[in-house]
């Protein structure tokens, strides 16, 4: 099969209704709005509610994606949710989304690979259609992370955030997946981590009891990891694909802790309007954060076509990856 070109022809994205801010949170934690702007640059989250799942979510932003493309679901190849807060074990996440789009029988699968799941997914994505296997592919990031937070944890309870963002990427003249970079390393899973609740330590009522089915994360380790991966996989993306950091319109980060995103923008010396921050209103939704940045600056009219954005991510695994991707008209 000869290789094909790849671009994006619809985002949206969506967080549920339910807002919590710094000051709710000091409620019921040991904690402070003050303390909370200056560690993370957070000052809002939304929160699925009790009968609100990942799945929800992601529909809700495919379906915003699919009216900004001006398709309808059944034009979608491959529907592809990247989550680790699925509504299930099984069935797969992108299952359901796909169903309840109106495009039963066509292809679906979750990939879980934690906040890297948008870069993943987008290499994923475009080798499916750059190869020729399809020729639209919608891909989801999807979370809610809300309902494995230990509430009463405030060093994770602060961090965390529900939403969903949807990229439709269509088989193109133009290429605009210009290089990737992915790593893993599963030496150290404890650093960031659900624990307790697979095959490896099945849940249990001491388990439940101890909240091991909850997120748990060395934040200080953690951080100085991200900044260090974010910086090296940005740098080797742009080697890849024989560009500079002088060529980068938009550097659209995994929104972690904005001092993660200042630290990296100082390496790379980025000014701070090329760097994409919504974290503010969003807290870290894991692999939905990417998209619904992007879902957030194309619709704002700030992305012309030429535009170089690098999209960067690190989490959980360890994993982390960035693609280079020049967006088409
Ligand atoms: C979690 C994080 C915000 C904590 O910020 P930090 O500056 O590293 O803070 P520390 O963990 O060193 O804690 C400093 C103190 O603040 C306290 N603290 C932690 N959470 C707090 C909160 N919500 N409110 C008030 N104090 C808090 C700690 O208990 C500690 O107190 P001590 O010194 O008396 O022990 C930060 O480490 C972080 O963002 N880590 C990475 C997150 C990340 O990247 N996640 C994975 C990628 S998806």
């Amino acid at each position: 099969m000869s290789l094909r070109g790849v671009k994006i022809v619809g985002v949206g994205h969506y967080a549920p209704a339910r807002v919590v801010t710094n000051h709710d949170l000091e409620a019921w934690l040991d904690t402070t709005d003050e303390w909370i702007t200056t560690r993370t640059g957070m000052k809002r989250r939304h929160w699925t509610s009790d009968n609100e799942a990942t799945s929800d979510l992601a529909s809700a932003a495919a379906e915003a994606a699919l009216v900004h493309a001006g398709l309808q679901a059944a034009d979608v190849d491959c529907f592809i949710v990247a989550t680790v807060t699925p509504d299930y074990y099984f069935p797969a996440t992108a299952c359901l989304v796909a169903t309840r789009l109106g495009a039963r029988e066509k292809p679906a699968f979750d990939i879980a690979i934690a906040c890297s799941g948008f870069i993943y997914g987008l290499t994923i994505a475009s080798g499916l259609i750059r190869s020729g296997v399809y020729r639209r592919v919608m891909l989801i990031g999807a979370e809610s992370l809300s309902k494995i937070l230990d509430k009463e944890d405030r060093s994770t309870a602060i961090l965390f955030g529900d939403g969903a963002g949807a990229v439709i990427l269509e088989r193109s003249e133009e290429d605009s997946f210009l290089a990737c970079d992915l790593g893993a390393d599963g030496s150290r899973p404890e650093l960031l981590y659900a624990h307790g609740s697979g095959s490896r330590e099945p849940l249990d009522h001491a388990a439940l009891d101890a909240k091991l089915h909850l997120i748990h994360m060395q934040g200080r380790e953690t951080f100085k990891l991200a900044v260090n991966k974010m910086v090296e996989s940005t740098g080797s993306v742009l080697s890849k694909a024989n560009l500079n950091k002088a060529d980068i319109a938009f550097l659209i980060p995994h929104q972690a802790n904005k001092r993660i995103i200042d630290a990296t923008a100082r390496y790379l010396g980025l000014p701070e309007d090329k760097v994409v921050i919504n974290i503010a209103e969003y807290g870290n939704t894991s692999a939905a954060s990417i998209p619904m940045a992007l879902s957030e600056t194309v619709r704002a009219g700030r992305v012309k076509p030429g535009d170089l954005i690098v999209f960067v991510a690190f989490g959980g695994g360890l994993s982390w990856g960035a693609v280079a991707w020049r967006w088409a008209q």
